[in-house]
């Protein structure tokens, strides 16, 4: 375990612990497997990587150092419109990436899935472009409602039903740089 429990973490603003669901060489193992099927799952081609900022920013640069193959790596910032919350599923790029997708493979790299609506609208956004293929590379899925009308190629873990904080995960902002993942009473 990374960090003592029976202590407070300064880094949870006083909130206090409530598990930590996995830990960071739990994490560290299970993004060496998801590398290892990725990069047995690209035997040719260009790939490109493509985080979905800023929840994915800690795994994704965990994710490729373990991908044993040529890729590239850029970043997509996605915004909803009008009503607050990303998962209202209206979702317009705010940053997109310059190169162009065609012809490449493109891994879609996200923190979590839970209703799937921010996915549903970038992939069909990413579709459009006519990319050799496009597939989703979600480190948590909590397989909540299930509105995600693509597979989800690459999952880490099948996530509880709880809110989730850490490696890449906020809370209104906080605690993303915590080493592990937990939830929080
Ligand atoms: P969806 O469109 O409902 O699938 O929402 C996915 C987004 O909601 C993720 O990219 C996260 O930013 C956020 N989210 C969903 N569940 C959690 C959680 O347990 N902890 C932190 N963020 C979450
Ligand atoms: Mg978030």
């Amino acid at each position: 375990m990374s960090v003592n429990v029976s202590l407070p973490d300064p880094r949870l603003e006083g909130r206090t612990l409530k598990r930590i669901v996995y830990d960071a060489p739990e994490i560290a193992r299970r993004v060496r497997e998801l590398g290892a099927e990725i990069t047995a799952a690209y035997p040719d081609g260009d790939l490109l990587v493509l985080g979905l900022l800023k929840g994915s920013f800690i795994f994704l640069s965990d994710l490729v150092r373990e991908i044993n193959r040529p890729l590239h790596v850029d970043f997509l910032v996605a915004s909803s419109y009008g009503e607050g919350t990303v998962s209202s599923g209206n979702v317009r790029l705010v940053y997109d990436p310059e190169t162009k997708l065609e012809g490449k493979h493109i891994l879609l790299v996200e923190d979590i899935v839970d209703t799937g609506r921010t996915l549903n609208r970038l992939m069909d956004l990413l579709s459009a472009r006519n990319p050799r293929s496009l597939e989703i590379c979600a480190l948590l899925h909590k397989h909540i409602a299930d509105e995600l009308k693509h597979d989800t190629k690459f999952i880490g873990y099948d996530a509880p039903h709880e809110f989730l904080v850490g490696y890449g995960l906020d809370h209104a902002e906080s605690f993303r740089h915590i080493p592990y993942i937990a939830s929080l009473l």
